[in-house]
């Protein structure tokens, strides 16, 4: 035969394999009834050319698709997303109704190790039991002096600036201050991002670039994981514009190997010590309760990273987001500055959670700024292994990867009338207020849902509190467009 014969063959039975599946897809497959494009059904060559090709832009085709399809839509050839805000606590539901996650999207993690990227519902509750109570309400009530110790240091570097009347890139600060203070509560000493000149920017910058990469992992799962195979010192040669995250990488993945050497004999005498040192994320995922299996190098090597990508730049975004509103919003600015007089009588007054957690004016600034921050907009599927799931007319079968984008629910103008508007009035309609709650949902919902969120919310009132008190800002190059979605 000759090569020409061959490559015939070859292009005839691959074309008869997807016109098969084409057909399968369109007419015999269990979601065939879901509205939605034809083509998106038979293919996820959509979702490539928008998320790899046009960079991320699948998100504003799904919404169109909305709008053309109605509230829930077939986004991929085996992928529901529903708009439908009252639906969304089916899909992020509680631990009581198993939720696994999605195959295709956990490996572009690239962390398989890790508690975030387990698919498998019972598999997911050990490793979540596990850490549970580190970030407790308890336990970071008890953390309280490491939150304040950076604001401090915070405080003192933005102090240095004003002095000096030198604009300051607020976003790298505030990545800082989170970045501080998760290394010192998760890895035990932190790393000193706000003593560094430039507030170790670089490390931010080449987290956020590799953030960017996901929909690629997506897409090439092999990648990711061939590329967590590779030394890390190779990679920092082979991509040197990246040095910063693979000198962190190096940082994580030698604590774990070192407290993997020292688990052993000696937990209890460091149990017996913990009130005087207190335990860092480590200790806790080498407890000896934990099942044998589940302390390994990788567990904890993931474990580690992702504390560090999940925990810093979403709380220092939202922040971001925030000192921005404040500074375009002077009456708002004004009105919680005198609000926060009650419990702050001079600028460098401190005050309790608790004591902040009871001001009704900062607490809507913060449930507005976490509309507007958003969170990750990436879908975040669930599925339901054993559950149908009815909406409406359509039967959403087991199985089924099923998603809702915080970026629709926060916008949506039925709850939130005037979306694009910085409004905290809108949480201070009493019991409105306290219903619409339900749809803040940076943090997704559920036995899922972001185990951070006691920790986020305190870094958060102390952060704009402490800062609304004690500095006036105002913005340098900086615009609205900034602050979109794009
Ligand atoms: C405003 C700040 C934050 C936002 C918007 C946020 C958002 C999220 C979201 C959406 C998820 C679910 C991800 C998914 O479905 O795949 C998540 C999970 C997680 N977050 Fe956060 N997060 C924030 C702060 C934090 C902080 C401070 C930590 C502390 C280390 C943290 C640690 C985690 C962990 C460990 C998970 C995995 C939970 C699990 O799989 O059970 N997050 N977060």
């Amino acid at each position: 035969m000759m090569l020409f014969d061959h490559i015939w063959l070859f292009l005839s039975g691959l074309g008869t394999y997807l016109v098969i599946r084409s057909i399968y897809r369109v007419f015999f497959h269990p979601l065939r009834k879901i509205p939605g494009p034809k083509l998106v059904a038979i293919t996820n060559g959509v979702e490539f050319y928008y998320n790899i090709i046009r960079n991320g832009m699948y998100i504003f085709e799904i919404e169109k698709m909305h709008q053309i399809y109605g509230p829930i839509v077939r986004v991929a050839p085996n992928e529901v997303h529903v708009i439908d805000p009252y639906f969304y606590d089916e899909i992020y539901a509680p631990s009581s109704r198993r939720r696994d996650k999605s195959s295709r999207v956990v490996p572009a993690t690239g962390v398989m190790g890790s508690m975030i990227a387990t698919i498998s519902h019972d598999h997911h509750r050990i490793r979540r039991a596990v850490l549970s109570e580190f970030f407790s309400r308890r336990s970071i009530l008890n953390m309280m002096p490491i939150i304040d110790r950076f604001l401090e240091k915070l405080c003192d570097r933005l102090g240095q600036f004003h002095e000096t009347k030198t604009p300051v890139r607020l976003d790298n600060v505030l990545n800082a201050f989170t970045s501080d203070i998760i290394t010192e509560y998760c890895y035990g000493s932190s790393w000193g991002f706000l003593e560094d000149e430039h507030f170790r920017s670089d490390t931010r910058a080449a987290l956020l670039e590799t953030a960017n990469t996901i929909h690629i992992g997506e897409f090439a799962p092999w990648l990711i994981a061939l590329l967590r195979k590779v030394p890390v010192h190779v990679l920092r040669r082979l991509q040197p514009g990246r040095a910063a995250i693979f000198e962190a990488m190096e940082a994580v993945y030698k604590q774990a190997a070192s407290s993997l050497k020292h688990q052993s004999g000696d937990y209890r005498e460091r149990e017996k010590a913990s009130s005087q040192v207190p335990q860092n994320m480590f200790d806790k995922l080498l407890a000896p309760d934990v099942p044998a299996s589940e302390r390994s190098l990788e567990r904890l090597q993931d474990e580690g990273l992702v504390v560090l990508g999940a925990g810093t730049e979403t709380v220092a975004h939202t922040l971001t987001v925030s000192t921005f509103y404040l500074c375009t919003n002077r009456s708002v600015l004004i009105r919680l500055r005198e609000e926060l007089r009650q419990v702050l009588p001079t600028p460098t007054s401190s005050a309790s959670l608790l004591e902040l957690e009871k001001l009704p004016y900062l607490t809507a600034v913060i449930y507005e700024s976490l509309r507007l921050a958003y969170g990750p907009v990436v879908r975040m599927p669930r599925v339901a292994p054993t559950e149908t799931l009815r909406y409406g007319e359509c039967l959403i079968p087991p199985g089924t990867p099923m998603s809702a984008t915080t970026y629709f629910i926060h916008r949506d103008p039925n709850l939130f009338p005037n979306p694009d508007k910085f409004d905290p009035e809108r949480w201070l309609q009493g019991a409105r207020s306290e219903e619409l709650k339900r749809y803040i949902v940076n943090f997704t919902k559920g036995s899922r849902g972001c185990l951070g969120i006691t920790l986020a919310y305190a870094e958060i009132y102390k952060a704009i509190a402490g800062l609304v008190r004690r500095f006036d800002f105002e913005l340098h190059d900086t615009t609205m467009e900034d602050m979109k979605i794009v």
